[in-house]
């Protein structure tokens, strides 16, 4: 009954109204949010695509979340598949559901080798070309939604396994300096939103938090604003044919924080999932729940890390099944929207006791 007394402070902390645990253990007012506010950090979030046949879903996002990320509204090929057409539409309805709301919008993203049109990746432009094709897209996205994106990620996803630089037609055109120009010019359309650079794997402290490291120092050579790093955070809960080690332990976690967050940045865990061989069993859940509470307990234990995005809601829509065979069931809510161990974990993580 050591989670009982977690989540009456919990419940404490956030000033609502305590209700009784439901059988499972799981209090109605608990909110991962007002937890997570109540420690004096900034936000929790969810990746989301807005679908209209799951009302489970909007109900979730007000009791637990207080930032969206859009799933992939916002990314090159939704946003211009074609040079100059901008078809902006989808994206919009995210911010607009953010104001509507009262919600936290990050961003999701500017400039990545990924879900980039072939006008981009094949067009052969030369270097001054690509970075007027990278104005024009900055331009208009930083642009229109000025003020009103809490964060953007900038760049996602530039590096390789060993901390070199992804060879992206990006790099391969511009040189390293794409990081730099990338930022200058997300800070030119939009002063206000924090600037962040993305990428996964980077929880390990290894080679690639190295190169993490090194982004940083660059952008901030070329005397450009850089608010903070995203680690995805899309790992293991146990050893998988992906991932022969399992999400790392706690002090590796904070270590790899740190290693960014020395530099005088933001941190964020932006992606979170923590998948497993399905089918799920209780033992796998609760193996799970633990990486969940020691993924935010890292957080909490380092200062500059303001928040978390788990990526998606519920299992029934998570991405891992079509990318990882055999693996899923990563995230909190089960397919029928019940909560798992691993929001019990994540709760007992940001509240901290
Ligand atoms: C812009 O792109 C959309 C989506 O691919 C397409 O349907 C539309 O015809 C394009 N418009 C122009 C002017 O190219
Ligand atoms: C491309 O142009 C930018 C901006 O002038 C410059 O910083 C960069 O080094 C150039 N890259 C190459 C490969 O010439």
């Amino acid at each position: 009954m050591l989670f009982s007394t977690l989540v009456a402070s919990a419940l404490a902390l956030a000033s609502t109204a305590a209700a009784a645990p439901s059988p499972q253990g799981y209090g109605k007012s608990d909110s991962l949010y007002k937890a997570m506010r109540s420690r004096g950090r900034s936000f929790i979030g969810t990746a989301l695509t807005i679908r209209d046949n799951e009302p489970a879903e909007p109900k979730i996002i007000k009791q637990d979340f207080n930032s969206i990320t859009p799933e992939n509204a916002q990314k090159w090929e939704s946003t211009e598949p074609s040079r100059g057409n901008f078809t902006l539409a989808d994206s919009d309805r995210y911010v607009q559901y953010a104001k509507n709301n009262g919600l936290q919008i990050h961003c999701h993203n500017l400039v990545w080798h990924s879900q980039l049109p072939a006008w981009v990746t094949d067009g052969k432009f030369d270097n001054r070309t690509l970075i007027q094709v990278m104005e024009e897209h900055i331009k208009v996205l930083a642009g229109r939604y000025r003020g009103q994106c809490t964060r953007w990620d900038v760049v996602n996803e530039a590096l390789n396994e060993d901390g070199t630089y992804r060879e992206s037609v990006w790099y391969n055109t511009i040189g390293e300096a794409y990081l730099p120009i990338a930022f200058r010019l997300a800070a030119k359309y939009d002063k206000h939103a924090e600037l962040f650079y993305n990428d996964y794997n980077l929880e390990y402290n290894n080679a690639k938090t190295e190169g993490a490291k090194r982004i940083v120092k660059l952008i901030k050579s070329y005397g450009v604003k850089i608010n903070g790093v995203g680690y995805q955070a899309h790992l293991a809960s146990e050893a998988t044919p992906t991932a022969p080690g399992a999400a790392p332990d706690q002090k590796t976690l904070e270590a790899a924080l740190r290693a960014t967050a020395d530099l005088g940045v933001d941190v964020v865990y932006t992606e979170i999932d923590l998948r497993m061989n399905t089918p799920a069993t209780p033992e796998k859940l609760a193996v799970q729940a633990a990486a969940y509470e020691r993924v935010a307990k890292s957080c909490l234990a380092v200062k500059r890390c303001i928040g978390m995005t788990v990526w998606g809601i519920s299992d029934k829509y998570s991405w891992i099944p079509g990318v990882f065979a055999g693996e899923g069931a990563a995230l909190i809510w089960d397919e029928n929207y019940n909560k798992k161990p691993a929001y019990k974990g994540f709760l007992k993580g940001i509240v901290g006791r």
